[in-house]
């Protein structure tokens, strides 16, 4: 039984993730409460999030069942993050029925289907550049490249048409900023499922070359895939499959600009992936995952958590921890030691799309910085807009002074 009034989360004033370092001295794993009066855990720690990825699928379940708080009528019918935690997908299954599931994503997306794209998304990369390079001497680069690419790459590899794309960014935004009111989260919510059942439809009736019909048809051919969870893979795939990617760009310019010394290093030894996941370390686009919820009492890194609670796994403030990444964890560095990264998550939960992203940001970043080696930028760091989102964090805007262009 709680005494004392929760710390709020988020706090008003403050970041999501300035809040979570600050919790982080009280405790690995702090209950805090959620908009709408919702306790829910926070687990900020290295090692609290790293033993609760192990327990997935056992003592860590995704199902809202396992959450009774849901069903008791503690958690109002109209809270948002309903749509999230209710939404029928893989990252809402549970044991058989998430493997069934994330075996069919599997099935499709290959690592081989990732490495054919890579000519395409350099082309693709190419041509937003030529875009940007034509735009001005300060563009903001949220529009025109960070957030264009992979989702352009996401859509054009379910083959959601072009006219189609813009709408699926806004959809994804507004279902993931806590800032929107329920009324709206849910017919977001409604919007973008009844796209995507119409896509199916359109898949099964026109197939094309892309992942939308190959699940389709995998489905079709014998994986007894209702046509709901095929909407659920499709609306888990779109929405993490750009998202996170947008804010890994985002942050990896404002790093880089930060700190000209690494950036010198990138460029004098092509090392973008190390960029890629220091950027995800120092700043995970994942602030916080979706709930999970104890399957039973447990403990992790010696905080009590009873059974049937809700908790968070917070990515960012992993990355800043210094019991696992040293006293100088704040530091952007690209020379660390990456054993042990989360980057991606760990365990039955791994990313599923971990090449796509890190093919997506390795080009980016050297195509970026080869055409425009001076870009600098053009706001202070401390006015650049964040997305009001506790999920997912990332620049909204970044004005950037391109300086001299190379072909
Ligand atoms: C920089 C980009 C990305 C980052 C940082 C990232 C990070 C993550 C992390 C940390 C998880 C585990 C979440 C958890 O613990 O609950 C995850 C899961 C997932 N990611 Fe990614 N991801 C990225 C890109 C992508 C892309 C491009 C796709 C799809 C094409 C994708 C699809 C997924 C899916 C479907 C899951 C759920 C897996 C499951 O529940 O079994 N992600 N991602």
């Amino acid at each position: 039984m709680t005494t004392s009034p929760l710390p709020p989360f988020p706090a008003a004033d403050e970041s999501p993730l300035d809040t979570c370092l600050r919790l982080r001295e009280i405790a690995p794993v702090v209950e805090v409460e959620f908009p709408g009066g919702v306790p829910a855990y926070l687990a900020l720690t290295h090692n609290a999030v790293r033993e609760i990825l192990a327990g997935d699928n056992r003592t860590f379940l995704r199902e809202p069942e396992h959450w009774p708080a849901l069903h008791d009528g503690s958690i109002p019918e109209d809270w948002p993050l309903r749509a999230i935690v209710e939404g029928g997908h893989l990252s809402t299954k549970d044991g058989a029925d998430h493997r069934r599931l994330r075996g069919l994503v599997g099935k499709a997306f290959t690592p081989a289907r990732v490495k054919a794209l890579e000519p395409r998304v350099r082309q693709i990369v190419e041509g937003l550049l030529d875009d940007v390079v034509t735009a001005g001497d300060v563009v903001d680069i949220v529009p025109a490249f960070t957030e264009a690419l992979p989702i352009w790459v996401i859509c054009e590899l379910f083959g959601v048409p072009t006219e189609d794309r813009p709408r699926v960014r806004e959809w994804t935004a507004a279902l993931l900023a806590h800032t929107t009111p329920p009324e709206e989260a849910f017919a977001t919510q409604n919007a973008l499922q009844a796209y995507l059942h119409q896509l199916v439809e359109t898949k099964r009736r026109t197939p094309g070359d892309d992942l939308t019909t190959g699940l389709v048809q995998a489905s079709d051919e014998g994986d007894k895939l209702t046509t709901d969870e095929l909407v659920g893979v499709l609306w888990l795939m779109l929405i993490a499959g750009h998202e996170t990617t947008v804010h890994l760009l985002g942050h990896a310019v404002i790093a880089l600009s930060q700190n000209p010394d690494q950036l010198e290093l990138a460029k004098a030894g092509d090392r973008w992936d190390d960029v890629v996941e220091e950027t995800l370390r120092y700043r995970h686009s994942v602030m916080m995952t979706s709930f999970r919820f104890t399957a039973e009492d447990v403990t992790i890194a010696g905080v009590p958590i009873p059974k049937g609670q809700a908790v968070g796994v917070v990515y960012q403030a992993s990355g800043l921890d210094p019991a696992e990444h040293g006293e100088d964890a704040d530091r952007f560095d690209i020379t660390r030691e990456r054993n042990g990264r989360l980057g991606f998550g760990h365990g039955p939960r791994y990313c599923i799309g971990a090449s796509l992203a890190r093919l997506e940001g390795r080009l980016a970043l050297a195509a970026l910085y080869r055409r425009l080696p001076e870009l600098s930028l053009a706001v202070d760091p401390d006015d650049v807009p964040y997305s009001p989102s506790f999920f997912t964090v990332g620049p909204l805007s970044l004005p950037v002074a391109l300086g001299p262009v190379r072909p």
